[in-house]
């Protein structure tokens, strides 16, 4: 074990030479965390707590949408998905897809339900029956109050279907386009905002897979078109998800035909733990944190003659997602992940390190919403959160403002991420007075007492405490109980310093008013 003073800039910078693999040490020393409420990242915008909805197993029909079902409404959404849906404060919904939308057409989706066509779904290899389009989709979105993402055809699709789509949605009047959205029931036109420009593309698993040359000629010119039809959009360049292959040089290249017209590069990340070593898998963050400078730097290089604009990433598919994972993912009951306490510790992590890089992460969508790798599962009778739930739900619902940089003095351990690896990992965040703190303790066996200090300001009284937690690594939640979810405590807190233990295998947020 060592115990380092790690400022978090300079312990990422050793990820790529870390020697591996010693054996994790517990954990018995303590940590320290200096805050300073003007040493700002950059603001921590919303959109970093968005989600994701594809036509791909259980997601929509069975999921958030359930036609028949005594617990649906008028519209076919399910109630208690809807509920469970508007705790969790998703802040942005993307949608068709995923590899789905590479082969979408979105004008099978819109008018009288019954006359639909059903299609060949290619991508999960099941037939498409259109029964939930463009008008539920937005109509969803608007109940649950949720800004809406979508991800245009640049598989299969053409330019015009692109343009067309933009128009349909955000063309006020006096189009046949915008006509006939006006005659399947919607007068005034969505104004969606966030447009993505294909999924995946670098990925030969893509339905209409290109290089990065043709995907970039060929965005560009949807780019343009999309733009022209509503200028106040925003759309989203497909960047590499494929981190074994060229990964630099497609996002490179991608950036250099679309920085005059995309705002957001898009990254995925799915990880997993199948060697089932905790200590590892708790590390992995830190491979996250590294791609996200990685993508910054490339971003800042390309954007390096461009004025006037900004360019952000969008890692708008990430989650833990290993188990119903391989090539018999066909069909129905595909990619229903059962998550553990493990998994939901991840899941902190990757949301700690969008807050600490709050400067370049504007768009982040845990990857899916329901059913399908997923915190919320259904049956026909009902649902259950799963584990991961409590963590993005805590984050959405109390992590705004101003993302602070950390001092962070911590025990660590060697992983393949780093031999420096952190036994906690934390982000801060302050809001008009409010200081909110996300602490995780990788360690599986061990408290971890923390001394957060404070560098310009003094704790003034009570500070909320929540925790998730459970009562082992792998306790995961079901139809009949919750081993792993949120408690809540207060503590008391007054001047500079605010001593508390987190317990082995935690989350933990403290939120409280600084004066
Ligand atoms: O989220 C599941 C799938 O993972 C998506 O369809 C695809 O974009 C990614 O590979």
């Amino acid at each position: 074990m060592s115990n380092g003073s790690i400022s978090r800039r300079a312990f990422t910078s050793t990820l790529l030479s870390a020697p591996l693999l010693l054996k994790a040490q517990p954990s018995s020393r303590e940590a320290r965390v200096k805050i300073d409420t003007e040493r700002v990242i950059g603001e921590i915008d919303p959109k970093i707590y968005g989600n994701f909805t594809e036509h791909l197993g259980r997601c929509i029909e069975g999921g958030i949408f359930e036609e028949n079902s005594p617990l649906s409404d008028a519209n076919g959404f399910r109630k208690d998905v809807l509920k469970a849906v508007e705790d969790l404060h998703v802040s942005l919904l993307r949608w068709p897809g995923g590899n789905f939308s590479s082969n979408y057409n979105w004008r099978d989706g819109i008018g009288p339900r019954d006359q639909r066509p059903a299609r060949l779904e290619m991508a999960w290899g099941t037939v498409e029956d259109n029964r939930f389009g463009t008008h539920e989709f937005l109509q969803y979105c608007e109940t649950i109050r949720t800004e809406p993402y979508l991800c245009a055809n640049f598989g299969t699709g053409s330019w015009d279907e692109a343009q067309q789509w933009v128009e349909y949605c955000n063309y006020p009047d006096g189009t046949a386009t915008s006509k006939l959205r006006q005659k399947n029931g919607r007068e005034q036109p969505w104004k969606v905002k966030y447009w993505g420009l294909g999924n995946e593309m670098d990925g030969p698993w893509q339905m209409g897979h290109r290089t990065a040359e043709d995907y970039g000629k060929f965005a560009l010119e949807g780019a343009k078109l999309m733009r022209w039809t509503d200028p106040t959009i925003k759309l989203v360049a497909a960047g590499s998800s494929n981190y074994a292959a060229d990964w630099i040089g497609w996002n490179r290249t991608v950036l250099e035909y679309l920085k005059h017209h995309a705002g957001y590069l898009s990254l995925h990340m799915y990880v997993g733990n199948p060697q089932n070593n905790f200590e590892e898998f708790l590390a992995s963050s830190l491979e996250l944190d590294q791609r996200t400078k990685i993508a910054e730097g490339i971003i800042r290089g390309a954007m390096s003659d461009v004025s006037n604009r900004q360019m952000y990433i969008a890692w708008d598919e990430w989650n833990v997602w290993y188990r119903a994972r391989g090539s018999n993912e066909r069909g129905r009951r595909i990619l229903e992940e059962h998550y553990n306490l493990e998994d939901a510790l991840v899941v902190a992590t990757f949301l700690n390190t969008f807050v600490n890089n709050a400067n370049i992460v504007k768009i982040a969508n845990m990857a899916q919403l329901v059913n399908v790798i997923a915190p919320i599962f259904t049956s026909e009778n009902g649902l259950y959160l799963q584990t991961i739930y409590y963590p993005l739900q805590l984050f959405a619902t109390n992590s705004f403002g101003n993302a602070l940089e950390l001092f962070v003095d911590a025990p660590t351990y060697s992983t393949k991420h780093s031999p420096k690896t952190p036994y906690l990992d934390v982000s801060a965040a302050y809001d008009r007075g409010t200081l909110v703190l996300n602490a995780v303790n990788r360690s599986r066996t061990d408290n971890l007492p923390v001394t957060f200090e404070l560098e310009d300001k003094q704790f003034s009284g009570e500070f909320e405490v929540a925790e998730v937690n459970g009562p082992d690594i792998k306790s995961e939640n079901n139809f009949n109980s919750s081993l792993v979810k949120t408690t809540r405590k207060t503590v008391q807190a007054s001047g500079s310093r605010l001593r508390y233990q987190l317990p082995p295998h935690s989350y933990t947020m403290l939120k409280g008013k600084l004066a």
